[in-house]
């Protein structure tokens, strides 16, 4: 492997590595992403010390003492709070940008504490906030100059370009690809395959469907879909 391969390696695996701090890993939200959160540190594991899982939380109590991943649910957010919130590190892992922006919230009011967990394949030129719980799936891609804020989900391939801005509580789908000096507006979602021509903006909690072509500004709570994009019923808000 090049210097190079080995430095961009340690750059992606760093961000979930201890850091100095061995609380176990908390993940909220015990759903079809949390196994991939767990997988993916499970490789990050492998490749760099990490701090054990501790197991998940979830508000729906039928899954409480089921296994995800290997890992127990221990119970809901209320049973972590009385457990010790500062005894862990927390990734939340629940996909939908609103729903994981309001558990985020819960969280912050009691002063938790987040990791990051990004792949080691993914690839990280540009800045992702430390300790912020983002997370990047195998292949992700943050370019140079790009930035990604806390709590950002990038999934299996997501391509930011150089110089792009995600901002907090965005998901960035499978394969998505948002190229050069974009900006991707809190909450955003962008569906798999979407593509976003150079310097677009997409507004915060928007919607771009799967495989959708965005060739110009999408408004704050819209949903675009197709190719080119185009807007799909009605605007929400937070
Ligand atoms: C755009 C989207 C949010 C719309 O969801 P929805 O409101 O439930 O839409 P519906 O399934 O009711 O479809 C409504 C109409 O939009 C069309 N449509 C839905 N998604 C579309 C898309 N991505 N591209 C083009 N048309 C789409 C449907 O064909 C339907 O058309 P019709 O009214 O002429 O029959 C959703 O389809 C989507 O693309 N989500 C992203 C999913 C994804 O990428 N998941 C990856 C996991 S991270």
């Amino acid at each position: 492997m090049s210097d190079q391969g080995v430095s961009t390696r340690m750059k992606a695996v760093e961000h979930t590595s201890l850091r100095g701090d061995d609380r176990p890993l908390v993940v909220v939200g015990a759903g079809g992403f949390a196994k991939e959160v767990l997988a993916s540190y499970g490789d990050i594991s492998a490749v760099v010390s990490s701090a054990p899982v501790f197991g998940l939380v979830d508000d729906d109590t039928s899954l409480h003492g089921s296994l995800v991943f290997g890992h127990p649910v221990l119970g809901d957010l209320q049973w972590l709070f009385e457990y010790g919130i500062s005894r862990v590190r927390c990734t939340v892992a629940i996909g939908d940008p609103r729903s994981r922006a309001r558990v985020v919230r819960r969280l912050d009011e009691v002063g938790a504490a987040y990791a990051n967990v990004i792949h080691p394949t993914a690839v990280v030129w540009g800045r992702i906030e430390d300790d912020a719980g983002v997370v990047a799936l195998p292949f992700g891609y943050v370019s140079a100059g790009a930035y990604v804020g806390r709590h950002t989900h990038l999934s299996v391939g997501a391509l930011v370009g150089h110089d792009v801005r995600v901002e907090a509580y965005a998901t960035v789908g499978p394969w998505a690809d948002i190229n050069g000096h974009c900006v991707v507006g809190e909450g955003a979602y962008l569906g798999a395959h979407a593509a976003l021509r150079q310097g677009v903006t997409v507004g915060a909690w928007a919607t771009v469907g799967m495989c959708a072509c965005v060739l110009n500004d999408v408004p704050p709570g819209a949903t675009v879909v197709g190719v080119p994009a185009r807007p799909f019923g009605e605007p929400t808000t937070f």
